[in-house]
Parts: C-alpha cells; structure tokens; sequence
C-alpha cells in the first residue's frame, strides 16, 4: 500500500494490494482521475488523456480550442467554468456573485490520518493520506481534497475542507465530498430502496441518461434511500465484475448524483444534499464536508461487500467492539409493549435466563407517564406506577438473575404531554408562524443547540451512571420537519439540518467516551438509520421494525450489501407476527434471526414447554457458531428479490467451521431438485456434516453444491454445519 507521485508526469498513484487510483495534474490547475481499478504496477502514462475541439465547448485557455471543463474528468468540479455538468460546490459571495475558480496548488502526502471536526471518519491504521491543495485567489479560499488508501481493505476515504482566509464572509451553498468522473457509462446502477418495515430492497437498473438522483431530505440517512450507490459491470454478479461502490459516512440529508454527459461519459458525486443547506464561512474559519468511502472490487458484490465489512469493523466501530462478541438479548417490546408490570418483567427475566438469555432489554415504556406513545418522551426517569422504587432494585434484581442489563431511550425527541415540554416549549425543531407538526405524537428537539445538547447529554449521563446499564438502545421515530432553529439567526436557517447531526454526533460522541463499555445500539424505527456515520458509535442496529421471519430475509441481504451480520440486530419473534401476520415454522424464524446478531422478542411467559426448550437449543447452538457469525465471512448465495427464497453461508476466518442457511418462501407443486453452492471454503480440505457426519471436499461443496431437500411447507429452512477435518 502507498502513495507515489511521479514529478515529470504529474502523476499521484494511491495503490494497495487489489487496486490503483490514479490522478494527474493536468495544465497545472486541475485533477483528473485517470484510473481506477485493478491494481497495475507503474502508470507510464503513454496513453495520454485525449482533447478534441467540440461544439458548445468554453475554452479555460484561449489558446487550445480542444480543452474545456466540460469534457475533462474531474476530480473536484468547479463552478460557472464551463463544466456544465452537476458541480462539486457552489458559493454565495459578498456581492451575489457564485462563481468559484480553485486551481491546483500543491499537495501532500502523510502518513496518518486526521479525524474531522465534530464528524465521523475511518480511523487511519494501516493507510497514507493524499492531500490535495486547491486556492481560490479571487476571494481568497483554500481547498483541500484528502484521499486515504487503506491497506488491509479495498477502500479510499475521501473528505472536503474549505477555509476562508480573507477578509469577507462568504456562503457555501452547494459542497459535495465525491466526484468522480468516468469515460463511459456502461455501467448498472445498484441502491437500496425502501420505507418503514421494508428497508433496504435492492434496485438494480441500467445506468439511464440525464441525472439519477438518490437523496434524502428527511433529515436522516432514512429508510428510504440509504446512502449508498455501486456502479457494477452489466454482468457483474456476486462474484465476478467490476464494481465500484460510494458510501457516506454520515446520518443526514445526502444526495448522489449519477449523471450520463453528453458525449457518453459518467459523473458519480456524493455529499450533503444542497437544498436547504447552507453554511456562512466568516473569515479565518474552515468548513469539513462529511465522509465517502469508495470501494473497488473486481470479484462482483462479494468483493464489495468484504471491504465494506473490513473498513466499517477495523475503520469506524470503536476499538473496545472491533474483536468483542455481542450477547444473546431479549427485548420486552414484541412481549409487552407498554403494558407491564415490573412483575411480569422479572417472570419474563426468569425464563430469559433460563432458555440461556444473556441481556435482558427493558424497551419504550419505563419512564415519565409513558403507558402509549403520546406521553414524556423527554422526561428520562422511572415511571412511578410501574416502578414504585425506581429502577435502581429492578435492574439490580435482573443482575441477580445473572443477566446483563440494557434500556431503551429516544433522546432526540419530546412528546406535547410531557414535563420537558412543558418546561422547554422553545426547544423543538419549529417555525414561529406555525403550530409544529407532530409525527407519532411527537416533537424533534432542536440539536442544533447546545444547551439542548447538554441537557441531554447530562440526562443520559444520570442514567448511565448505574454502571450495572451496560447497552442502550437509542431509538428515533420520526423525521424532520419545520427544521428551523429558534437561537440562529435568519441567514443561517439553512445551516440547522446539518447542525442536528453535528448536534447528535457531539452527544454520541461524548457518551461513548464517557461510558466506553456500554453497548448501543441504533435504531430509527428498525433500519432508518441504518448507516456508516451511526455505525461509527453504535457497532449494531436494529435492522428492521418488520421481525418476519420471510421478510426480514430480503431486509438482512439487502443490508448485508454494506453491513456485516454482527450489526444487524436480527430477533426471533411471536407468529402471527405482529408486523405481517404470516405464521412461520421457530426453526426458520431462528435460521433468519442467527444469521445475524442474535436476540429474541417475544413473551416466554406465553410460550409451552416445548417451544421453550427449542429455544434453549437454539441458544446454546448460536453460542457455539457466534464467532463463525460474527467473525466469520459473510456470503450470499441466492438473492431471495428475484427467487423464491435466499440462501447463504459463513465461514470462519480460519475455514474449519462453515454453515449454510436456505429458506424457502413458498413450497410448489413441480420443481427440479434445486443445488446450493457454498463459497469461501478451503478448496483441498475436507468436511464433515456435523449432524449427519456425510463427508465432502471444500471443492464439491463449493462447485458441485448439496442439494435442497424436498419442501412440502411454506417457509420452510434448512441450517447445515460443517467441520473442517
Ligand atoms: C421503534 C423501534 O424500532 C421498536 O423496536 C421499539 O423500540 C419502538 N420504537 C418503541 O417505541
């Protein structure tokens, strides 16, 4: 892994083992990309970046009618320049103006990597950084372009900065961190589409002309469009084909652009989504855009997906998370909702421990007045009524089991009907001239503000300070409207989407450095928020409100595109299922929920016997396979969006266990006996069913397959294990 720069030709080489990114500087002044993809030893350069003189083209230099902007690969788009196509940023001077003239300057090249200001970003172990400096003399604006090459995964991190060094304050009104320009548009175009109970479906079209734009002005990453795109080879498929993928390290309003020029080539750009933003750059302060990561794999979406794992576990979860295996949890929400006493939760707790339960969550309804959701969201202790001495003996009544301790919370929001209210009318997210809309009985608190900010961090703190709460689940259940902030001033009104974010993240911030062991996990109604910049402090997420079992199939393969299994909080749950209705068999409810981070939520008080004693065996078994789980490697086999059911396997890092997981939605009448071929086995080894002791080679497990039995129900699974011998 490193950086070059080749001086005669102008050339930056970012390289680790699979892949080269190559710019050049080009006249002087602009950056190009001139590669990316599979890694090549040395670029010679002797197959030059080609100009022709072409109609409606705005010559920068009046003395070559072949160079314009609008036909060079850019690697930062200027503005009002004759680049017609989207650009990276747009400026508001002092006098109305907006064009933004930056050249090339100079760079250099560290080996380290810095964090951003009040952002999420990968930490830097193992990468060198390029900085590229750009100036803007007309108003005196500095630029800077980093790149960081990572060497133990196939992905660059790219980040914007801006400062402002003269004497005039001036307006960003458009900055987005990635632009990348490629010469052809032979591409498809995979993102994840969704909404609530349904998140992250995945689309895959042809890249079409004009612009494709995936954006969400939702204030949240959303369950909508997740902030992720991969340009793939028409043929690409799991494990063959170019991909190139963009991902960005952040939980708010976002835009990507894919846009066909006119001659044919692409522009990918991804960043803060510029309606209803704007910053105001006084003199002498700076400006960091969020985060993209950037993957290139040439072995399909496998590829792709591995890198994101490797980056998001060595690069974004906190260190003290990166190697520790996360508990098997029940969750009182499916049991109880908000109607429990502490009793029944302490009966609840027995049987958890009992079936080998190892986190026991107390969901929405602990505290203020809280028996529905139109009561004290805001209002952080124990609800009298249900517990009449506090929390504090509870808890320490579920330690006594032998179990750990989590809470539930949804800090960003208040209800009307609640003390916090009440008291803080003026600390929601609301316009003066109207009455401020709720969502689920709700309010947004206005993040923007610090003070705001600090009460909730001193909140959370009061709370956490009963070292025996060892996981919180931080929830938020509806998306920003009236956004407008009662302490800034009108010409930074635009400045509140972004600032909400940086509000969350200074509070996630400062928590998980206070409380360092205690587990979070995100949740935005189940996967809302589901995305690189929550990840970054919370290592799992609630995947999805929708717990069905043959749902949540195509929402953990959609998901597992970018996030490995250990983030994905995946329960088993009570049929009918409370979400769909749909009955489904415990074993496939089991099969879909322990393929990725393990938990049950559903009332055990309820349960018979039998089925208590299926889920101790349950329990016991995913003790056993967690680390190939969890640590393991992730792959997809059959994508359930185009079939009739998925199916995929684990393999530990060491290759001596391996397990395989099949479903099927529906069984039919007449079908051919349907083979399954694992990947990522050791090719020579040899395995061993450990139920039915059967013998196979790594290589015909892998190339000739094992066979579906025959299926007479509908959703119906199957789990093989295997021993490496
Ligand atoms: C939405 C979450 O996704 C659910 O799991 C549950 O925690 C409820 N909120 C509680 O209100």
């Amino acid at each position: 892994m490193g950086i070059d720069y080749q001086k005669d030709k102008q050339v930056f080489h970012l390289y680790n083992k699979n892949m080269s990114y190559i710019l050049q500087i080009i006249k002087g002044e602009f950056v190009s990309l001139r590669y990316w993809g599979r890694r090549i030893h040395c670029f010679h350069d002797s197959n030059k970046l080609l100009f022709y003189d072409r109609g409606f083209g705005v010559n920068i230099d009046k003395e070559d009618r072949t160079f314009s902007l609008d036909t060079l690969p850019q690697e930062f788009s200027t503005n009002g320049l004759g680049d017609f196509r989207s650009s990276s940023i747009a400026m508001e001077w002092s006098d109305g103006t907006s064009v933004f003239d930056a050249r090339y300057q100079s760079y250099e090249i560290r080996q380290d990597k810095q964090p951003l200001p009040g952002l999420p970003s990968a930490s830097g172990e193992f990468s060198q950084t390029l900085i590229l400096h750009f100036y803007e003399e007309a108003h005196d604006i500095q630029l800077d372009v980093s790149y960081t090459i990572f060497e133990d995964c196939d992905c660059i991190t790219r980040n914007v900065s801006i400062s402002n060094l003269g004497e005039t304050s001036c307006k960003i009104t458009k900055l987005l961190t990635s632009n990348t320009d490629f010469n052809h548009r032979d591409f498809d175009l995979v993102t994840l589409h969704g909404s609530h109970t349904n998140e992250k479906n995945i689309v895959r079209r042809k890249v079409s002309d004009g612009i494709t734009m995936l954006s969400s002005l939702r204030g949240t990453s959303s369950p909508q469009q997740t902030p992720f795109i991969a340009l793939c080879d028409p043929n690409a498929n799991e494990a063959y084909g170019n991909v190139y993928a963009f991902a960005f390290v952040y939980s708010g309003n976002f835009m990507a652009n894919v846009e066909v020029g006119q001659y044919g080539s692409l522009r990918v750009q991804m960043g803060l989504h510029p309606e209803a933003f704007s910053w105001e750059l006084a003199p002498k302060e700076s400006f960091t855009a969020p985060e993209v990561v950037l993957t290139y794999s040439y072995t399909g979406f496998t590829g792709m997906s591995h890198a994101f794992y490797t980056f998001s576990q060595q690069h974004l979860i906190k260190p003290q998370f990166r190697n520790q295996l996360r508990p098997v949890l029940l969750n009182s929400w499916e049991a109880a909702y908000f109607d429990f006493t502490q009793e029944q939760l302490l009966e609840l707790a027995k049987k958890a421990k009992d079936v080998g339960i190892e986190l026991f969550v107390l969901d929405d309804g602990w505290f203020g007045q809280r028996n529905d959701d139109a009561h004290s969201l805001g209002d952080w202790y124990a609800n009298k009524e249900k517990f009449p001495h506090g929390l504090d003996p509870f808890i320490h009544e579920i330690i006594k089991l032998g179990l750990r301790f989590g809470i539930w919370v949804e800090p960003e929001m208040v209800n009307e009907e609640s003390e916090l209210y009440r008291k803080h009318p003026d600390w929601i997210l609301h316009v003066p001239y109207a009455k401020p809309l709720v969502g689920r009985n709700q309010f947004v608190l206005d993040l923007s503000r610090a003070d705001v900010c600090e009460y909730l961090i001193e909140q959370l703190s009061n709370l956490l300070s009963n070292k025996n709460i060892t996981y919180i689940k931080w929830d938020m259940n509806r998306h920003l409207t009236q956004v407008s902030s009662a302490l800034l001033p009108a010409h930074k009104q635009k400045e509140v989407y972004h600032r909400y974010v940086l509000g969350l993240y200074h509070i996630l911030e400062t928590l998980t450095s206070r409380f360092p062991n205690v587990l979070f996990e995100g949740c935005s109604s189940g996967g809302g928020r589901f995305d690189f910049g929550m990840l970054s402090y919370m290592p799992q997420t609630w995947t999805s409100d929708n717990t069905d079992a043959i749902c949540r199939v195509n929402i953990q393969y959609g998901t597992s595109l970018l996030f490995p299994p250990i983030t994905m909080a995946a329960h088993v749950s009570a049929v009918p299922n409370h979400q769909v209705g749909r009955i489904t068999p415990l074993m496939t409810r089991y099969a879909v929920a322990m393929s990725g981070n393990l938990g049950y939520e559903l009332n055990l008080n309820e349960m018979i016997e039998e089925e208590l004693h299926c889920i101790r065996e349950q329990i016991e078994n995913y003790k056993n396979i967690r680390p190939t789980i969890q640590q393991g490697d992730f792959y997809r086999l059959k994508n359930p969006f185009h079939q009739n059911g998925g199916a995929w396997n684990f393999v530990s890092k060491d290759k001596k266990h391996v397990i395989a997981i099949y479903i099927r939605t529906l069984s039919m009448p007449a079908y051919c006996v349907e083979t399954i071929t694992l990947r990522g086995l050791e090719e020579d080894a040899i395995y061993r069913n450990s139920e039915t002791q059967e013998i196979f080679g790594g290589d015909e497990l892998m190339y000739a397959g094992i066979s579906i039995p025959r299926v007479r129900e509908d959703f119906t699974s199957f789990i093989w294990y295997f021993e490496k011998l």
